[in-house]
């Protein structure tokens, strides 16, 4: 990353890897500095398949975006732990589908909140706030959220990459159920989340090589476990699925182990109680 390019923030600890700037390197970027890139090159001398699952992840973001602004008719998006941004953003791809979609990044990260607020200088329908997923209240209550998304008219909302940052059972759960309690019936959520069930030998020396160079903890959750997480909601048609399995543009879009992506997702409805 060229720091004289002027928006990386002077306050940020580049000598500690960190999540968002150790998956923009998996995805081919540029926003990372050594110690994400030592961290990232960790995690694929463990399993190089790893680039190709960051891939898979952002095209199935784009494909549940095209869904939820097409035949589900969303035009809210809420978007937690929204990254680097890459191609194919969610703002991008639900106004390419539905043009006035409105959307609300939210990273805790100060480099992607500097380099979203760049990206997004020209676009009135979206905004990022910088937030932590952990105090979901506020990110309901945040001016910027207050004055994009009505909330009651359906939203979509996305936790793609990031749930699993949250170790604690309780906590994720009481997240999850935060965020479910402000929305109307016809809401979405959409779920990305580690999975060791397809490589349970393999998962737990994964999940230690990576969180012992980055500075956010993940935990790999079972496929139950991940629903489990997302109760109140409904599943539509794949369920909880491994990446390249959820909708795929073509039949031979999925490999013959999807599982070895690492990442289940799914698109899940909320119905009312
Ligand atoms: C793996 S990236 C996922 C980016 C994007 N959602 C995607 O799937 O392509 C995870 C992002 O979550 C952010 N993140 C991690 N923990 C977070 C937290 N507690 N609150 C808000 N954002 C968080 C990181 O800064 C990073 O940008």
């Amino acid at each position: 990353m060229t720091v004289e390019s002027g928006w990386v923030p002077p306050e940020i600890d580049t000598t500690k890897a960190n999540s968002a700037r150790v998956y923009d390197y998996w995805l081919g970027g540029d926003h990372n500095f050594q110690a994400d890139r030592d961290a990232a090159r960790a995690a694929i001398a463990f399993d190089p398949g790893i680039r190709a699952a960051a891939r898979a992840n952002r095209a199935f973001l784009g494909r549940a975006v095209r869904f939820l602004a097409g035949q589900a008719g969303i035009r809210q998006f809420l978007d937690i732990g929204s990254g680097l941004p890459a191609e194919n953003n969610v703002h991008q791809v639900a106004r390419d589908t539905a043009p006035g979609s409105r959307v609300v990044y939210v990273d805790r990260d100060d480099v992607v909140v500097a380099h979203s607020r760049l990206m997004l200088a020209d676009a009135p329908d979206a905004a990022v706030i910088q937030a932590d997923l952990r105090e979901p209240g506020r990110i309901l209550a945040d001016p910027e959220t207050q004055l994009l998304l009505d909330f009651s008219h359906p939203v979509a909302v996305l936790l793609v990459g990031v749930l699993h940052f949250i170790p604690d059972d309780a906590v994720a759960a009481g997240i999850v159920a935060t965020l479910r309690d402000a929305l109307v019936p016809g809401s979405h959520l959409v779920i990305g989340h580690a999975c060791g069930d397809g490589q349970p030998d393999l998962a737990p020396s994964f999940a230690a090589i990576y969180n012992s160079r980055v500075d956010t903890q993940t935990r790999f959750r079972t496929g139950d476990e991940i629903t489990r997480l997302c109760e109140g909601f409904t599943f539509l048609d794949p369920g909880l699925v491994w990446i390249p399995q959820w909708r795929p543009d073509s039949p031979g879009d999925v490999p013959g182990e999807p599982e070895k992506y690492w990442v289940k997702v799914g698109v899940a409805r909320y119905d009312g109680r």
